[in-house]
């Protein structure tokens, strides 16, 4: 009996470290003389993978902040779905994975300062009778797992079929399953234009600022690379980054 008492103590113990696992501070990262970074790289021109490697503007803008720290960047490859979790839970120190920075996700954890005003599109087939937002009424539309595209078309009342997987978002489209597939504006032009007879449309859903994401206990740190991102838009860098992608810059 007394051994069960103690095993359940202990139990309760680690379920309750564990549920309050903290962020790293600015001198936990220091020490450990690197920054790990958890991702999702289905996203160009943010992140994707090129020969195995993460590479895209947000690995750039990234490495810039962790040069400044004189730390590395340990970039780790998942699901998106899981990336917000694994941040919430600290697992890694920080999301990139661009994360729309919204008040329902400041809930459960830290985001940097918004580094770029982002927006949602709708895709459809080139010849579809979809022309504005208002024709998704009564349509099926495809979304990644876990992104605010798909929190935004349930909460639109719109027929929504999730993937884990970006690219399998939109082959349901292509492969005539969902009628419209909501994605972030600079990865839909990227990923249409690998020819599939899509089409964005001019309309869009929403607007929303791209940050990285941190658990709650990483604020200095959170401060720190405020601080080095917010030199980096002044000087034009990150606008740099941007166009060395093809891309316009649009600052939050
Ligand atoms: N901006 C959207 C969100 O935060 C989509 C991000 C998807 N990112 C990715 N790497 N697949 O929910």
């Amino acid at each position: 009996m007394k051994k069960l008492i103690a095993l359940v103590l202990v139990l309760v113990l680690c379920l309750s470290l564990a549920a309050c696992a903290k962020g790293a501070t600015l001198d936990d990262v220091k020490k450990t003389g690197k920054l790990t970074v958890a991702t999702s790289p289905d996203f160009p021109p943010f992140e994707s993978l090129e020969g195995g490697k993460v590479v895209g503007i947000e690995v750039d803008i990234l490495n810039l902040i962790a040069e400044e720290l004189g730390v590395e960047l340990e970039i780790v490859q998942m699901d998106f779905d899981s990336v917000l979790t694994a941040i919430k839970s600290a697992k890694y120190n920080c999301g990139m994975s661009g994360i729309t920075a919204n008040e329902d996700r400041k809930k459960n954890m830290l985001f940097t300062d918004p580094y770029y005003n982002a927006a949602q599109v709708i895709v459809v087939k080139a010849d579809s009778a979809i022309k504005a937002k208002a024709d998704l009424e009564g349509k099926t539309v495809s979304v990644q797992t876990g992104t605010t595209a798909e929190a935004g078309c349930q909460d639109e009342g719109l027929t929504v079929q999730a993937f884990t997987a970006n690219a399998d978002a939109k082959a349901a489209l292509t492969t005539g399953k969902v009628d419209a597939w909501v994605v972030d504006n600079l990865t839909a032009i990227q990923m249409v234009e690998e020819g599939d007879g899509l089409t964005i449309l001019e309309e869009k859903m929403t607007e929303e600022p791209y940050a990285f994401a941190f658990a709650f206990g990483s604020e200095d740190l959170v401060a720190e690379i405020n601080k080095i991102q917010a030199k980096l838009i002044a000087d034009g860098t990150v606008e740099q980054i941007f166009t060395n992608y093809g891309e316009t810059y649009m600052k939050p």
